[in-house]
């Protein structure tokens, strides 16, 4: 059943993401939404992060603030919610941790474990677990009014794999490289597993109303390129082919998919080539040479401005954009959606982002 809400008075980023020429090059940032911008502790409060993930009146709030702020200048919001939902979906317990990260007490240890077992043989329904995502969808449909589209989202099976085995953040990734080196049968049946429910997590949401959605393999360069290809690669082109399928069968309309392989460079060709519509790019990547590497494909490249940027000044901020538009934009009028090359960082100040995404506008206007 599809829902209905105000049509879309601004379509700029679902036409780029189509590939479509534009008069203009669409702009968002990852993080967007989060601890730069003071509104966003005010909201919070003393919450709990996750608490205010699971209600959706506050995690609408948050995620039309930047939308707010920076109205006539942003042109997607994106679903205040995280991609450690699906850990929790599938039984295992993750916390936030106020300044250092998430956190699970229990993670994944060995295949031996019966965790292992337990989880591999757990049957998730995500619409009992997640419904609070998708009730904060459809609420912030209804509270845009059409002014943006919505971005819906998940982990990768590779990045969510890595928090379920290392239990958090980490620089070493030991446990995830033991997994991979030691135990890669087993490894492999679980990101598996895990894509089966990104695809179940991502149709839910579109038939809540996210008009476009984004797979983050923000772990995706710790892998170097023949295991990027054996365990991050088949598992993200499993949920671009299965996506539109579930969509169809459920009846509803396929839409746009993004995929963030970051830090993998070497994997830009083939992501060009495994079904999405959009391949974000992290600062590591020189503009003109990834659209050499894309070539006459029908993709749109996304990002990629170092986030670290935006701690400079005016003119730092306006040589960064200028880099970009000259290697995605000139010549081209299409294929490109500005972005950052990964999420914007906490004690930016929210007025350069402003002043970024300003020139964006006036160094692509024609
Ligand atoms: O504005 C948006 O982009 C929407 C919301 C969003 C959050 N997390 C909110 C959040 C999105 C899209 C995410 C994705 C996410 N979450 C990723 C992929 C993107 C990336 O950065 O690579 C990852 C790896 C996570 C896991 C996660 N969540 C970490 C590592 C942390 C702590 C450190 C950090 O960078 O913030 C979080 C917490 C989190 N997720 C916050 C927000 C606003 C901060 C919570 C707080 O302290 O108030």
């Amino acid at each position: 059943m599809e829902l209905k809400f105000t049509p879309l008075k601004n379509d700029l980023l679902l036409r780029a993401a189509r590939g479509e020429t534009v008069e203009r090059p669409p702009m968002w940032v990852m993080r967007q939404a989060g601890r730069y911008l003071p509104e966003y502790h005010e909201a919070k409060g003393g919450r709990d992060f996750f608490e205010t993930c699971r209600d959706p009146e506050i995690a609408s709030t948050l995620t039309l603030q930047p939308v707010e702020r920076y109205a006539g200048l942003l042109d997607a919001a994106i679903i205040f919610s995280d991609i450690l939902v699906i850990p929790q979906a599938m039984g295992m317990v993750v916390e936030m941790i106020d300044k250092k990260g998430p956190h699970f007490p229990d993670p994944l240890k060995t295949p031996a474990d019966e965790q292992y077992a337990e989880v591999l043989a757990r049957d998730v329904d995500v619409g009992k677990e997640l419904g609070y995502v998708y009730k904060a969808i459809t609420l912030t449909r209804k509270k845009l009014d059409g002014r943006v589209p919505l971005i819906g989202f998940c982990g990768s099976p590779w990045t969510l794999f890595c928090y379920m085995v290392e239990g958090g953040g980490t620089k070493l990734f030991a446990q995830s490289k033991t997994w991979v080196y030691r135990y890669p049968e087993e490894t492999k049946k679980l990101l598996h597993k895990i894509s089966d429910i990104c695809v179940d997590h991502l149709a839910l949401q579109v038939q809540a109303g996210a008009q476009l959605v984004q797979v983050f393999d923000s772990w995706a360069g710790e892998l170097g390129p023949a295991t990027f290809k054996e365990f991050s690669e088949p598992f993200l082109a499993h949920i671009a082919q299965k996506l539109p399928e579930k969509l169809r069968s459920m009846g509803l309309d396929v839409v746009p998919m993004i995929v963030f392989p970051k830090g993998a460079w070497f994997a830009l060709d083939s992501m060009c080539d495994i079904g999405y519509d959009v391949v974000g790019l992290d600062w590591l990547y020189d503009p003109a040479d990834a659209v050499k590497v894309r070539g006459d494909r029908k993709v749109t490249l996304q990002g990629n401005a170092d986030p670290g940027c935006l701690y400079g000044s005016k003119e730092g901020i306006t040589k960064a954009v200028q880099t970009m538009v000259d290697g995605f934009w000139k010549g081209q009028g299409k294929g490109w959606i500005a972005n950052l090359g990964h999420g914007i960082t906490p004690g930016v100040d929210p007025d350069n982002l402003k002043h970024f995404f300003e020139e964006i506008h006036r160094l692509t206007k024609n």
